[in-house]
């Protein structure tokens, strides 16, 4: 790649990861993933569009109103509360994340004064805290249908850490008819750049785990796929036909409905 290519590349994957507003740490470990991996620029934006369509879905056909979305990422464009109250003025999001930039960030960029939103510093591994906070309660209300989003941060949780567990524990919270948005990256088609890829993540404060197809899925336990299952996300209900594939993009994921009860 030469270097003007380089430079909008690396504009472009801090753009949709990190949004406008980035760091220096982040623009240096924007470098090292795009030169083990390039296909990650074609990643971050197709899991923004995954995330948009999926709450599009979730506010104009599912009818739900109020989302908790953890590991939520510094505000970016097409944010989940601006695609939600898009559809449905009313909808209350909760955005969570563990780095501390992002509720400064969101504090700088006003997006803690939106309609209905929230921002909280809180970490997946600690779930009670997060469903127990002031600011969740005060947005959610547990009795009614609501959804989870777990986007391209479950592969930041180490299986020793229980990712499973943690996942059952937030769908135990929710009441019957609610939803759960799991994406995850996987190194089945791009062993090599994935584990390029892995490679600097392991000397972050985020080591990636990189899960399989099957083990992905096991996510949605206890919760009904809805179509087209867990699949490469830009192939999840795309708005227009892809002929992206799954070695270009090797994240997979989708959209899980709590069951109602009888
Ligand atoms: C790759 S970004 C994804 C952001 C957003 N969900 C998206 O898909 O555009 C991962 C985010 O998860 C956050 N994160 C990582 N581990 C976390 C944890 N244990 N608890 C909460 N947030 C975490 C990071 O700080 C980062 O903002």
């Amino acid at each position: 790649m030469d270097t003007v290519t380089q430079r909008s590349a690396k504009r472009l994957v801090l753009r949709m990861s990190y949004g406008k507003d980035n760091f220096a740490a982040d623009r240096r470990a924007a470098n090292k993933v795009i030169a083990a991996a390039p296909e990650v620029i074609l990643m971050a934006r197709e899991n923004r569009g995954f995330i948009q369509r999926a709450v599009r879905f979730l506010a104009r056909e599912a009818g739900i109103r109020q989302f908790l979305d953890i590991g939520s990422g510094l505000p970016t464009q097409g944010n989940v509360h601006e695609i939600a109250q898009a559809e449905a003025p009313d909808a209350r999001v909760v955005y969570v994340d563990n780095d501390p930039k992002v509720l400064a960030r969101s504090r700088a960029l006003k997006t803690t004064e939106a309609k209905n939103t929230s921002v909280i510093t809180a970490d997946l591994r600690e779930p009670d805290v997060i469903l127990n906070h002031p600011d969740t309660r005060a947005q959610i209300d547990f009795d009614q249908p609501m959804a989870i989003l777990l986007v391209a941060v479950l592969h930041f949780i180490d299986d020793e850490t229980d990712p499973y567990g943690i996942v059952a524990h937030l769908r135990d919270a929710m009441a019957p008819g609610s939803y759960l948005v799991i994406n995850h990256a996987t190194a089945d088609p791009r062993p090599d750049n994935a584990g390029g890829a892995r490679e600097v993540y392991k000397n972050t404060k985020y080591p990636a785990t990189h899960r399989t197809h099957h083990q992905v899925e096991r996510f949605f336990d206890g919760v009904d796929l809805i179509d087209p299952g867990v699949v490469c996300i830009s192939e999840w209900r795309p708005d227009t036909e892809t002929d992206i594939t799954p070695e270009e993009v090797w994240i997979i994921g989708g959209v899980g409905r709590k069951p109602t009860v009888d």
